[in-house]
């Protein structure tokens, strides 16, 4: 049997049980100490033993020795190790780009886990050197979608219960994506979504409310009606969210037209400009859906959450949201509900 099949055959039977450790993911572990327990695949005897604890300090000779046994695809992290491993690569998302052993799903884990925590970063300082990180993470996730566009369902099955603005950007971003990704089946399939519409179109999706951060904490956790006065100040997070967006100088369309229009209805009932369905563009429409869609599944400070499919079909009949999107809405929410 030829060395690479041989490496590919030890891969596949340890898949369930183990990662396969490349040098790339062990560049980025700290050399002396690796943060989890290593495995070494031992041919003499075809199995897989323990070849050092988390946080075991490494002789020079052994920190060579795992390099080039990494390099011969026999070094492994156990599965149960997940957390530990999600929490690491988390910090450095591109490596997700890298490793060939992961799954989609545990993918999906580390996304949802790096892009909250970055949003909420930036939300705490919303101020350019911060924001650079947030976007460095967020065109990871649009490059790894922008090879295979479906691998955004399982980005979806990890939306957040809990309201923070953070968790709810995540949400937005992830069941926003998964619509247009619906929505424009086709164009996806063809490859006619640009990478840069994508990138754009995420941004936004991702940032709609960065407005909001201006909002006083006492306001968003009110579990009470607001007064006028705190409704007004809420109202002008669209506005404010657009200061920030030329402070950033982040001047992309779709990105504007998500922050500044995504409270705007198609009967003229939204704010802050109360336009009509003819000044108001796609993506809006879509921000705007899914932004109302997401707050009502999850569990907020003055409502207990909905259940998906009872809020799809309330926004199916309301007269404000774009109905060909509310219908692909329900599609998705009804497709992520089936059993396996
Ligand atoms: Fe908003
Ligand atoms: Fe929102």
């Amino acid at each position: 049997m030829a060395a690479v099949e041989k490496k590919a055959s030890i891969a596949d039977a340890l898949d369930e049980q183990y990662y396969q450790i490349n040098l790339d993911i062990l560049e980025s572990f700290s050399k002396y100490r690796p943060p989890l327990d290593l495995f070494r695949f031992k041919e003499d005897v075809a199995r897989v033993l323990p070849y050092c604890r988390a946080g075991e300090r490494l002789s020079n000779e052994k920190v060579e020795e795992l390099a080039q046994l990494v390099e011969d695809g026999l070094v492994f992290v156990s599965r149960a190790d997940h957390p530990v491993y999600v929490k690491h690569i988390s910090f450095q998302l591109d490596l997700v780009l890298v490793d060939k052993n992961l799954h989609e799903t545990e993918i999906a884990d580390i996304f949802a886990q790096a892009l909250t925590r970055r949003l909420g970063e930036f939300y705490q300082q919303p101020v350019a050197p911060v924001f650079v990180k947030l976007w460095t993470d967020l065109m990871v996730l649009t490059e790894y979608l922008h090879q295979d566009p479906h691998r955004v369902r399982a980005l979806v099955k990890r939306l957040h219960t809990v309201h923070t603005l953070e968790n709810h950007s995540f949400n937005c971003g992830a069941v926003g994506l998964a619509v247009h990704v619906k929505a424009h089946a086709a164009s996806y399939e063809a490859g006619e979504v640009k990478r840069k519409h994508l990138d754009h179109l995420t941004c936004g999706l991702f940032l709609h409310d960065m407005g909001m951060s201006k909002v006083p904490a006492f306001i968003l956790d009110k579990d009470k009606p607001l007064t006028p006065d705190e409704r007004a100040k809420v109202q002008r997070h669209t506005q404010s969210g657009f200061e920030m967006l030329t402070k950033l100088d982040l001047r992309f369309a779709e990105v504007e037209e998500c922050v500044q229009d995504h409270h705007e209805r198609l009967n003229g009932s939204g704010y802050p400009l109360k336009k009509n369905a003819a000044d108001i563009g796609p993506l809006a429409r879509l921000c705007g859906l899914v932004d109302s869609y997401c707050a009502m599944v999850s569990q907020r400070p003055y409502a207990p959450a909905m259940e998906p499919m009872k809020a799809a079909a309330a926004l199916a009949q309301d007269p404000g949201y774009d109905p060909e999107l509310t219908r692909t809405l329900q599609a998705l929410v009804f497709a992520q509900g089936k059993p396996k």
